[in-house]
């Protein structure tokens, strides 16, 4: 069996990570050892079997010992670790959720409902760095790999709406912390029904501007606001988040040569764990709204086409309905007014799941079948 190490299983993508892994039983499958950076000696989680206690994340020895390493670490851990680790002679797979590796060109990105046939191409030539994707591109991909796969995009913008998990849980928390304040302010003006509306809303406006209103984390209001801006600045005026969506979708997709020019505005908005875009495409022609439809929907088992009425967009279309599950829906699809090779859709998916931990137990997956 697989000797596999698991580092990181503990922040909010490991643990979601550990859900899925012992939801399809894959600790049946391999022979896990749980790292810790900072718990050495303690005990291993519960995945219903006896394991040894926690051993030290940095002892390279012991990392060298493993198969396959998958690491919710965080960056600055894959920094410190993969490059002393690899001069130790290591070849064995590593699999990671950390952007640090993503754009290096002995790393692949994973998707593989996407870019199954990259994968293992990569596989073939040697490749052992398999890193998950930024959650906004994967699961653009995710919704939009029928388009990509017959090669109808010639660009397009996605305007995104992410939610406040794409940022850290203690990002989360502030977004609870900020609704609660503006609920305990405004709750005797709520109660009362003939409170005027202007009285609610100068209460909030007041509130959102309070010197202590819970901004530590996001630097500003994010409950009944929203921040234009994700991640930090690249010198062009994009965001790091705007500037992934072009080198990692073309790098998804083995698009080195020929990239597909793609760009948009990214933004954080109030919700918890479900990132959402609205996609304006151009297309390589005039193709037929069914014949669109038919490979959008059919892709994958995960993508759902949501019919663009209000009745199936409130009921299907919405963070509420998805937060928590694989399903990734597009909906609100049809031509533009721009012309009939514009198509605009908007989709939704969990960061956490196809965002961040479902590709990286997949890619396990994938190594234990080619033994
Ligand atoms: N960078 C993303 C965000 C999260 O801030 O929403 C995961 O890639």
């Amino acid at each position: 069996m697989l000797k596999l190490g698991m580092v990181g299983w503990r922040g909010m993508v490991g643990s979601v990570l550990m859900e899925r892994m012992l939801a399809e039983k894959d600790f049946e499958r391999c022979e896990p050892l749980f790292f810790t950076t900072s718990q050495t000696g303690q005990a291993a989680p519960d995945i219903g079997r006896e394991l040894p206690p926690l051993q030290d994340a940095h002892d390279l020895r012991l990392l060298a010992d493993m198969e396959v390493i998958i690491s919710c670490q965080g960056g600055d851990y894959t920094q410190a670790v993969i490059g002393p680790l690899r001069d130790s002679g290591w070849q064995g797979y590593w699999i990671d959720a950390a952007s640090t590796l993503r754009m290096e060109s002995d790393s692949l990105i994973i998707l593989d409902p996407v870019n199954r046939s990259v994968i293992d191409a990569g596989l073939d030539r040697g490749i052992k760095n398999f890193i998950g994707g930024n959650c906004t591109v994967s699961l653009m991909l995710m919704a939009l790999a029928g388009l990509f796969a017959n090669g109808w995009v010639e660009w397009l913008t996605t305007m995104t709406y992410q939610s406040a998990s794409g940022a850290g849980a203690k990002y989360m928390r502030e977004l609870v912390a900020q609704m609660r304040y503006l609920g305990e302010g405004s709750a005797a003006l709520l109660d009362d029904p003939a409170t005027a509306i202007a009285a609610i809303d100068r209460q909030v406006t007041t509130d959102l501007n309070a010197d202590d209103f819970p901004t530590p984390c996001f630097g500003a209001p994010l409950a009944a606001a929203l921040i234009p801006w994700i991640d930090r600045p690249m010198e062009n005026g994009q965001t790091r988040e705007e500037w992934k969506g072009l080198v990692e979708t073309n790098k998804i997709l083995g698009r080195g040569e020929a990239p597909i020019p793609i760009d948009g505005q990214c933004v954080r908005v109030g919700a918890m764990r479900c990132h959402s875009q609205a996609f304006t495409i151009k297309l390589t022609g005039d193709i037929p709204l069914d014949e669109l439809e038919a490979a959008l929907g059919e892709h994958n088992p995960w993508v759902r086409l949501i019919p663009n009425t209000k009745a199936a967009t409130l009921t299907e279309l919405t963070p509420a309905k998805v937060s928590g599950t694989l399903s990734v829906p597009i909906g609100r699809v049809r031509k533009l007014n721009m012309g009939k090779d514009y198509l605009t859709a908007f989709s939704v998916g969990d960061q956490l799941l196809w965002g961040a931990a479902e590709p990286l137990r997949r890619m396990l997956e994938i190594l234990q079948n080619r033994r």
